[in-house]
């Protein structure tokens, strides 16, 4: 299944809000509904907004070549910014940005169709390298694994939270072909259920054995049964290797210190910030309080209550046991270089 597609001039794009009960893409030429999409999460996960913002930015400069030859590069720009801002936590959307900025440069002065028309290979060229970086790190994060293992995952990190395969499922579909997975633990990620439902969907669709949980049972899961290690993607890495992800995970991160069990991340370079020098710089996103106080639509709080809801937290380099990247496994202290 593909999470998203380039097609003639139109980005096909998965809703992943509508999953696991339906299938169903957005057909989508306009790069503000491309900001929709990503605010409202029809495409979500670090990778994959970067990639889809690639192609915001393509849309951006189809529509901007419209008009006056001498506006396009500044028309193209303000919508770039539009589109770098539409989701604060994961750098992916603004690197990839960056990576569009930076041919738009190098063509300064050619004509629009020869922009558009290199934009289109780049962001072709983000999407292919993302989905061969997943299955790099799936073959590095295997490796780390014993055999009959059994893993934790949260939040949704996989192929349908990049262009393909997934980095932590990624993990897992490497170990799995490897005959490594005994179970994959699926906690369900609340507030909106990326773990519930969409990685037990795609472990499913694969014949990936998954068990469901409630976030609140991965302590109690590790004391019970054993874990042998929680795998997690991340929306921005820190140069010193304090880890923005899904919220939830910094909690899975202390539970398992405590337990003995690793704490592997996984994430391509893309989605390491030099910029940031620790976790303290990485701004966290804070969504709507009905994501909290509603579930499936349905109340269960009582009107008007007082709600925090934080989509990622942040990890401090000290719980995370190593970083698999598409370039190696690192391990602390954390030094990922140029
Ligand atoms: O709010 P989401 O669903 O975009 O959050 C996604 C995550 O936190 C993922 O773990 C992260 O982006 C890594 S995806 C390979």
């Amino acid at each position: 299944m593909e999470t998203l597609r380039w097609e003639n001039g139109t980005l096909h794009l998965l809703d992943q809000t509508l999953l696991p009960h339906e299938v169903s893409y957005l057909a989508l030429n306009d790069y503000r509904e491309v900001i929709r999409a990503i605010r409202r999460l029809s495409v979500r996960g670090a990778p994959a907004i970067g990639a889809a913002a690639a192609y915001a930015v393509v849309l951006a400069a189809m529509e901007a070549a419209q008009g006056d030859a001498e506006d396009f590069a500044a028309r193209l720009q303000k919508a770039a910014e539009e589109i770098g801002a539409a989701r604060p936590t994961a750098v992916n959307l603004r690197w990839a940005v960056a990576r569009q900025h930076a041919v738009v440069e190098r063509l300064a002065g050619e004509p629009p169709e020869k922009v558009v028309a290199e934009l289109v290979r780049e962001a072709a060229a983000i999407f292919a390298a993302d989905v061969a970086a997943n299955r790099t790190m799936g073959a590095y994060g295997a490796a780390l694994l014993p055999r009959e293992a059994r893993v934790l995952t949260h939040c949704n990190a996989g192929a349908l939270a990049t262009c393909g395969y997934g980095t932590a499922l990624g993990v897992i579909r490497a170990a799995h072909a490897a005959g490594k997975i005994r179970m994959v633990y699926a906690d369900e990620t609340r507030p909106l259920l990326q773990g519930a439902r969409l990685t037990v969907f795609e472990l499913q669709q694969d014949g990936i054995p998954v068990t469901l949980i409630t976030d609140s049972m991965a302590g109690y899961l590790m004391a019970k049964k054993g874990l042998d290690a929680v795998i997690v993607g991340a929306d921005r890495i820190a140069a010193n290797g304090d880890v923005a992800n899904k919220i939830g995970t910094y909690s899975l991160a202390v539970l398992a210190r405590h337990h003995g069990v690793p704490f592997y991340v996984t994430a391509p370079f893309s989605t390491i910030d030099p910029e940031a020098p620790d976790g303290a710089g990485i701004p966290i996103e804070e969504r709507d309080a009905d994501e909290v106080t509603h579930l499936g639509g349905v109340p269960v709080a009582p009107a008007g209550t007082a709600v925090w809801n934080p989509a990622f937290d942040v990890t401090p380099h000290n719980l995370v046991t190593a970083i698999i990247t598409e370039r190696g496994v690192y391990y602390p202290p954390y030094r990922f270089g140029a």
